[in-house]
């Protein structure tokens, strides 16, 4: 049986790649960190009814302290690492720009460093981002592609980039960089553009609220599914050697576009909803992202499965359910 170690398995991506890695039959650890108030609701329902749910372990620790992940890789020697944790909020990276830097960035560093460390025999895979091309500098985005970060998490990641890149060439470690797009799902943390949109939706449907609060909705994504992206993470990790992917649809859509689709399906009009609140605009915006993945389709054998339009619907109709709504019943499909 595969050991795998997962940080952030706490939040959308960690708790899909789980469901994925023990539904491969691996041995799945994660690391959680302590807090005062509940943060296990992606991971409860898996303990609660996933069949390999007794190949799943949860242990404390958290990316500033590196003793702490020192202490779990040396223990666990897993053979693969899925490192996702992260401040992962580009807004809220403006108002804790050092932390991010501290987390999102020298996370990154402890952990390859504890891999180092403890000499243990591991496959390594660092959550990259689209928001490394920032303002970009080429259309659609690649692997070749110069980064020019537009936020402190944007800065922070390429700094987790390199230090992969670096620590695989140094080392000859396997680790890999998985440059994600945008990718959602209904377990999307509630602040990030898609759910919000799709949860302000459902309380408006549910009578619980008549105003969605938006920032810059003309800005563009590349949005995929993050259940389908979760196996690139994996497909990086089976390749002979470690390497640099690309990972997204090859197609871009605005705000307004998502929230077309979305009001749509339930026959309402977003522009009778809609306040442009600034507290949402960003300092330093990313106007637009277009990933090509065909090298993770040519080298890896992965294609995006879910549509964009798929993708908005199958969000209202978790978030009408989440408000004890009938989605047969309000959606026009
Ligand atoms: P997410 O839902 O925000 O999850 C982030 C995870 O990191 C949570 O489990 C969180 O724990 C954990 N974490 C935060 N601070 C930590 C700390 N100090 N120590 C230990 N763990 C900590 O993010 P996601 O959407 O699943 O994304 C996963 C990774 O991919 C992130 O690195 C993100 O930056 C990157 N990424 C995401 C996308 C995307 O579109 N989703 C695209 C490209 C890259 P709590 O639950 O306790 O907060
Ligand atoms: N969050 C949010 N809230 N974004 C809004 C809002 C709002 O009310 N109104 C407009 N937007 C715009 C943002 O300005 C941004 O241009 C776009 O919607 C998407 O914002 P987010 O959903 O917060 O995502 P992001 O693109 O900034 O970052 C996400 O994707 C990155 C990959 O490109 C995060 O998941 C990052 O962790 C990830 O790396």
């Amino acid at each position: 049986m595969k050991k795998a170690f997962i940080t952030g398995i706490s939040g959308q991506d960690g708790s899909y790649l789980a469901e994925l890695l023990l539904d491969k039959g691996y041995d799945v650890h994660g690391m959680i960190r302590r807090s005062s108030s509940f943060n296990r609701e992606r991971i409860d329902p898996i303990f609660a009814s996933h069949p390999n749910k007794k190949n799943l372990t949860l242990h404390y620790g958290d990316l500033a302290d590196g003793s702490s992940l020192n202490r779990l890789l040396r223990t666990l020697k897993p053979e693969e690492i899925y490192h996702l944790g992260a401040q992962s909020h580009v807004r809220v990276s403006f108002d804790i720009p050092e932390y991010t830097g501290d987390i999102t960035g020298l996370g990154t560093i402890r952990i390859l460093d504890a891999i180092l460390e403890t000499g243990i025999n591991t496959r390594f895979y660092q959550a990259s981002s689209s928001e490394m091309y920032g303002k970009v500098l080429e259309v659609p985005q690649k692997e070749t592609t110069p980064f020019y970060p537009r936020s402190p998490y944007g800065a922070a990641k390429v700094y987790g980039y390199w230090i992969t890149v670096n620590y695989r060439e140094a080392y000859g470690m396997h680790a890999s960089n998985g440059i994600l797009f945008n990718h959602e799902s209904p377990r999307r943390g509630e602040s990030f553009v898609t759910r919000k949109i799709t949860r302000t939706l459902a309380r408006i449907m549910a009578g619980k609220s008549n105003e969605l609060s938006m920032g810059n909705i003309d800005a563009k994504r590349d949005w995929g599914y993050a259940k389908d992206y979760v196996e690139a993470m994996w497909l990086m990790l089976q390749a002979p050697e470690g390497d640099d992917y690309v990972v997204a649809t090859n197609e871009t859509h605005s705000v307004r576009e998502f929230l077309d689709i979305a009001f749509g399906l339930v026959g309402r009009d977003w522009n009778d909803y809609l306040k442009v609140d600034p507290k949402y605009f960003r300092p330093t915006e990313v106007d637009l992202l277009i990933g090509d993945s065909s090298k993770a389709q040519k080298k890896l054998g992965w294609k995006p499965k879910t549509s964009f339009k798929e993708l908005v619907t199958l969000m209202v109709r978790e978030d009408l359910k989440l408000e004890g709504l009938d989605p047969d019943r309000l959606m026009k499909l």
